[in-house]
C-alpha cells in the first residue's frame, strides 16, 4: 500500500477521438513503437467497413499482440499509459460515449487537409459538457493540408475552446520541412540527411536562432513562418495549465503519424501536461479521491463474447481509488453482493496477463457471469460506496424489434436482455401493449445488434424502422397516458420511467402548448 501515491501519479489514462480516417490506428501504432511494444509501424492495413471488429482487434492479428480488449496499457518513460479505445466508425454508439467517462483526458486526432469534421464535432461535444482535458494532434501533414492559422480558426470557432499551438508547421506536404516548436524553442526537421540533427536549439539569446535559420534557409516558407509565429505569440492564448486541465485551452501539436514526424514531441509534451487520475464523485457529491486507500472502481462496458468459442463476458472497470490485488473481496454496491475478483485480466500491450495488482487509472477486465451492468460500483472494505450514475445518452433513432421465428422467444429475449444490460443498445417498452422498442444514438447499434442476436444467440430478428424521434422523459406524476397520441408515443425506459417519443419539434411544442405545467426532461 506504500507505493499507492507513487503508483498512481504515474498513470495517464486517455482515449483517441477523430473521425474516421483521420489516423487514430495509425497514431496508436507510433505510441506503441515509441514504448516499445511493437518494433516496427505501419504494416497494419485497416480492412474497413467490418463493424463487428475494432481497428485494434486487427492490430492484435496482425502483430500477435493483445489487445481484443479495447485497452492498451504499456510504459512510456517514467509513466503507465493506458488507452481505451473508442470506435472510430461513421457511426456513433453509446460505448464510444461511455468510454470517455473512464478517461482522464482525450486526444483528439484531426486530418489537416479536411479540418474538424462532424465525428470529431460529436465526440468533441461529450469532452467539453465533461470539462475533460483535450490534447490536438493535427496529422498527415506531409499531405497537402489546409494552412495552420485556418485550422486552429477553425477548432476555435467550431468547437468553442481556446486552442495554443505547441509548435507551428513549416510547410506541408512536398514542401514539408519541419516544426517550429514554441513550446521547446527549437526547430524539429522533418527528415534530416543522414547524420545530421534532429533538433535545432531555437534560443535567441544564444544565437542559435541563427543556427536554424541557416539549416532552414533555402526553405522559403522560413520567413512567413516566423511572423505567424510572431503573431501567435503576440496576439494568441496565453499557456495556461489550468486551463487546460479544465479542458478550456486545448494545446495543438501538429505532425503526421505515418511517417513518425512529430508523434514523439507530442507524446513526450503530452505525458507533461496530461492528468494523473483525477478524483471521482459519489452519489452523495462526495470526492473519492484516488490516494485513498480504500479500493474503489466502477464499471463502464461490458463486452460478451469476445472469443466466439467461450461464452466469456468481461467487464471493464476502471479503477478509483485504492489497489487492486488479485483475490481480493469486494461489495458490488447494486446488489449488496460480495464477490471475490480473482478471474481478473489486465490489459498490457505485449500479453495478457492475470493482474496481480492495479492501481487508479487502470482498467481491469472482470469475467463476469451476469452479476455486472454499466455502472455498478464496487468496492472493498465496509464502508459503502456508490459512484454518480453514469450518463444515458438520448437516442435519437428507434426501431420496433421481434423474434422472425415466434418458437424463438426464449432465445430472442434472453438476447434482448443481455445485450442491452450490455449496453448495445437501449430498450424501451410500449406502454400498453409491452412491445419492444430500440433506441440508439446511431443506425450502427441497430447492425450490430441484429448482427449479434443472429451469431450469438441464434435468433433473427425483424426490425421495423420508427425513424429519429426525439425522446422526453415526463414527471411521472404529471403524467396521464391520454396526453400520448401517435406523434408523441408513450413508453417505459428500462427503468419503467415514463417517456414519450416525439415525432419531432413541431410535435414537442405542441404539446408543450397544450400542457405549459408538464415538466419535459432531456438526458445528455
Ligand atoms: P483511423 O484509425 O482514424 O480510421 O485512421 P487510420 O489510422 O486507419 O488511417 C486512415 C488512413 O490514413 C490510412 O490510409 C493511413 O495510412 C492514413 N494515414 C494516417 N496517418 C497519416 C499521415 O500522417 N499521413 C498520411 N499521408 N496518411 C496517413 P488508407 O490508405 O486509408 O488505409 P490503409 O488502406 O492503408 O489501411
Amino acid at each position: 500500500m506504500a507505493n499507492l501515491e507513487e503508483e498512481l501519479q504515474t498513470r495517464r489514462t486517455f482515449a483517441i477521438i477523430s473521425h474516421p480516417d483521420a489516423g487514430k490506428t495509425t497514431i496508436t501504432e507510433q505510441m506503441l513503437l515509441l514504448g516499445g511494444v511493437v518494433r516496427e509501424a505501419g504494416t497494419v492495413k485497416g480492412r474497413k467497413g467490418n463493424f463487428a471488429k475494432s481497428d485494434w482487434m486487427e492490430i492484435e492479428q496482425k502483430r500477435g499482440i493483445s489487445v481484443t480488449s479495447s485497452v492498451l496499457q504499456f510504459d512510456f518513460g517514467d509513466k503507465r499509459i493506458n488507452i481505451l479505445d473508442t470506435p472510430g466508425h461513421e457511426d456513433f454508439s453509446e460505448d464510444t460515449y461511455r468510454t470517455l467517462m473512464a478517461v482522464d483526458s482525450v486526444v483528439m486526432v484531426v486530418d489537416s487537409a479536411k479540418g474538424i469534421e462532424p465525428q470529431t464535432k460529436k465526440l468533441f461535444e461529450i469532452v467539453k459538457e465533461r470539462h475533460i482535458p483535450i490534447f490536438t494532434f493535427f496529422n498527415k501533414l506531409d499531405r497537402d493540408g489546409r494552412p495552420a492559422i485556418d485550422l486552429v480558426d477553425e477548432l476555435e470557432s467550431t468547437l468553442g475552446i481556446q486552442a495554443y499551438p505547441m509548435n507551428w508547421p513549416i510547410g506541408s506536404g512536398k514542401i514539408l520541412a519541419g516544426l517550429y516548436d514554441l513550446y521547446h524553442k527549437r526547430v524539429e526537421l522533418y527528415r534530416p540527411a543522414d547524420g545530421a540533427k534532429r533538433f535545432l536549439p531555437l534560443d535567441a539569446a544564444a544565437g542559435d536562432e541563427l543556427a536554424a535559420a541557416n539549416a532552414l534557409q533555402t526553405n522559403p516558407l522560413w520567413d512567413e513562418v516566423k511572423d505567424e509565429v510572431e503573431l501567435l505569440q503576440d496576439a494568441g492564448n496565453e499557456f495556461d495549465e489550468d486551463a487546460i486541465l479544465r479542458g478550456e485551452l486545448t494545446p495543438v501539436f501538429f505532425g503526421s503519424a505515418l511517417t513518425n514526424f512529430g508523434v514523439e514531441t507530442f507524446l513526450e509534451t503530452y505525458m507533461d501536461y496530461a492528468p494523473a487520475p483525477v478524483a471521482k464523485k459519489t452519489v452523495d457529491g462526495t470526492l473519492v479521491e484516488p490516494a485513498n486507500p480504500q479500493f474503489s472502481a466502477f464499471v463502464f462496458k461490458i463486452q460478451a463474447n469476445m472469443d466466439p468459442n467461450h461464452r466469456d463476458r468481461i467487464a471493464f472497470v476502471r479503477i478509483v481509488s485504492g489497489e487492486f490485488e488479485r483475490g481480493m473481496d469486494v461489495t458490488l454496491k447494486r446488489l449488496n453482493k460480495k464477490l471475490r475478483l480473482s478471474n481478473v485480466t489486465q490489459f498490457m500491450a505485449d500479453s495478457r496477463e492475470n493482474v496481480q495488482n492495479a492501481y487508479p487509472g487502470d482498467i481491469i477486465g472482470i469475467y463476469d457471469t451476469g452479476n455486472f451492468q454499466i455502472g455498478d460500483t464496487i468496492y472493498a472494505g465496509k464502508k459503502a460506496l456508490e459512484f454518480e450514475e453514469l450518463p444515458t445518452f438520448t437516442p435519437e433513432t428507434f426501431m420496433r424489434v421481434r423474434a422472425k421465428n415466434v418458437l424463438k422467444q426464449k432465445s430472442f429475449h434472453k438476447g434482448v436482455t443481455q445485450l442491452v444490460q450490455e449496453g448495445t443498445i437501449q430498450m424501451y417498452t410500449a406502454w400498453d401493449s409491452g412491445e419492444y422498442i430500440l433506441g440508439a444514438v446511431g443506425q450502427l447499434q441497430f447492425e450490430v445488434f441484429q448482427f449479434r442476436m443472429e451469431n450469438e444467440y441464434n435468433t433473427e430478428v425483424t426490425l421495423e424502422a420508427m425513424g429519429a424521434k426525439t425522446a422526453r422523459w415526463v414527471n411521472p406524476d404529471q403524467l396521464d397516458s391520454r396526453m400520448a397520441s401517435s406523434r408523441n408515443l408513450l413508453v417505459r425506459d428500462r427503468n419503467g420511467e415514463p417517456v414519450f417519443l416525439f415525432e419531432n419539434a413541431f410535435a414537442e411544442r405542441w404539446f408543450k402548448d397544450k400542457y405549459p405545467d408538464v415538466e419535459l426532461e432531456t438526458k445528455l
